[in-house]
């Protein structure tokens, strides 16, 4: 049983304090926002993650995790602070750090004794040594301290079980037994654990997210080949997948990627290659691929219905992928944007996004449900692979609707059954040129 601080209830911190708190930790976690954080003391949660809920609630029953906003009982006693506040990415891509240095001064000048003090949050190669740094100078007290990045490997929508279950825990520190006593804290989790140094420890990170984006810009571009072929690019991703050394995830060709994560370090990690005089062809493909497929979708609708003045267009789903509220670089943004640009009329259904997508997206009209949605539209556009959409009664979605055309952004739909049930359907790299399977 550790004595724990998080700095930072987001995604990323609100998971990572509830869950050792679960392990057993004596877990503080601490935010700016106060809003936040009265929410979290009366039980309600910043953010949409399944399962967090419960358990938040139980671990605050136990008095194994508690909530403040005050640095000096946040650091009480701790003997480990996870810095886990947001890394939103700059102008130029670079991923600004203001608030990870703001949580470092506040941890030195609020320490009360010997910590080891982690990087949860995804930071630049060298932001170790930076932040050992600034508590060096803002230190009230020298007491000694180590500075550890563990970087976080979790998807939303999955957090709980990512963080219980993670494929590894990378620990990188100039000081080794600070790297082998956070080691110590995940041995629960029965994961491998890699320990290195900081800088290799940080860009584990950013390579990892980098791949992970450069696969699904891979099969994203194999789909237009695909398209143009009349091949089927969900049957090609399957067949690659059965090699081992490519594996079966991360190839589902669609919209492409959002979220918080792979937009900001894809773009991160490019600014520090081209910092040091690289050029990073790779990732600016990888990117480029990525935000052209949301221009696609206006232009496909475009050939499908011709002029899109005063067309209404419907999108099933808004957040950047099923299971979260999370807006972040959401591929609908883009998409509703593009339409509007157009002349369309737009609306909008998704399971748990309206309350945050209405203020982003002040002029698509939400609906309470999508058949209420579909009543009138000249198009449905799948944005976000929601499980409820594979079930939806598209017999009665095609009624209510002026015209049958559905562009299927996340191929969930098969298009033979779809061309049966009256649909003009087209999918992403399905082989609809040639209107066959
Ligand atoms: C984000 C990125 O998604 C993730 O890739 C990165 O590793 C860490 O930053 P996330 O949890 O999604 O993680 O951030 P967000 O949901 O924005 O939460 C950040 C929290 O930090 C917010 O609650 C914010 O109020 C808080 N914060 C911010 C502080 O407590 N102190 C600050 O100085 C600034
Ligand atoms: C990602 C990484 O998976 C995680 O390890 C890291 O810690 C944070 O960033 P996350 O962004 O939450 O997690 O979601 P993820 O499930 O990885 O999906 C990222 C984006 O890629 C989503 O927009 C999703 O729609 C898209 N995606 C994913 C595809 O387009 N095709 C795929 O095959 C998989």
């Amino acid at each position: 049983m550790k004595r724990i601080t998080v700095i930072g209830v987001g995604y990323v911190g609100l998971v990572t304090a509830a869950c050792f708190a679960d392990l057993g930790n004596r877990v503080v976690a601490l935010d700016v926002n106060e809003a936040r954080i009265e929410g979290l003391k009366q039980g309600i949660m910043p953010i949409y993650e399944p399962g967090l809920e419960e358990l938040v609630r139980r671990n605050v029953k136990a008095e194994r995790l508690s909530f403040t906003t005050s640095y000096a009982e946040a650091l009480q006693g701790a003997e480990f602070a996870f810095i886990a506040v947001g890394t939103p990415s700059g102008v130029n891509g670079e991923a600004d750090l203001q608030y990870v240095a703001a949580a470092a001064r506040a941890i030195a000048e609020n320490m009360s004794g010997p910590l080891i003090i982690i990087n949860k949050s995804t930071v630049p190669i060298g932001t170790g040594d930076w932040v050992a740094d600034i508590v060096q100078r803002h230190q009230k007290h020298p007491y000694p301290f180590s500075v550890v990045s563990c970087p976080e490997f979790l998807r939303e929508g999955t957090a709980i079980s990512d963080f219980m279950n993670p494929y590894r825990v990378v620990v990188g520190s100039l000081d080794r037994e600070a790297a082998e006593k956070v080691a110590q804290l995940h041995l629960p989790l029965r994961a491998p654990i890699v320990i290195t140094d900081l800088r290799t420890a940080e860009m584990i990170k950013y390579a990892s997210n980098a791949f992970l984006a450069t696969k699904i810009s891979f099969i994203n571009e194999i789909a237009d080949i695909c398209e143009a072929y009349g091949a089927d690019v969900k049957e090609v991703a399957a067949g690659m997948g059965y090699d081992k050394r490519i594996g079966p995830y991360f190839l589902d060709a669609g919209l492409g990627w959002g979220g918080s994560c792979f937009p900001k370090d894809v773009k991160a990690l490019a600014y520090m290659a081209q910092e040091k005089g690289l050029t990073p062809r790779i990732l600016q493909s990888v990117m480029e691929v990525n935000y052209r497929r949301r221009k696609d979708v206006v232009r496909v609708l475009q050939e499908m219905l011709g002029d899109l003045r005063g067309k209404v267009i419907g999108l099933l789903g808004l957040a950047f992928k099923p299971n979260t509220d999370d807006m972040r670089e959401a591929p609908s943004i883009d998409i509703a944007e593009g339409l509007l640009a157009a002349g369309a009329e737009v609306r909008a259904y998704d399971p748990v996004a309206m309350p945050g997508a209405q203020a982003l997206l002040p002029a698509v009209k939400m609906y309470p449900d999508p058949y209420q949605m579909a009543q009138g539209c000249d198009a449905l556009v799948v944005v976000t692979e929601w499980n409820e959409f594979k079930q939806l009664d598209l017999e009665r979605l095609r009624q209510l609707m002026r015209l049958p055309v559905l562009l299927d952004g996340r191929n969930i739909y098969q298009p033979q059954l779809m061309h049966q049930l009256g649909f003009i359907y087209r999918g992403i790299g399905r082989g609809n040129t040639h209107g066959g399977s």
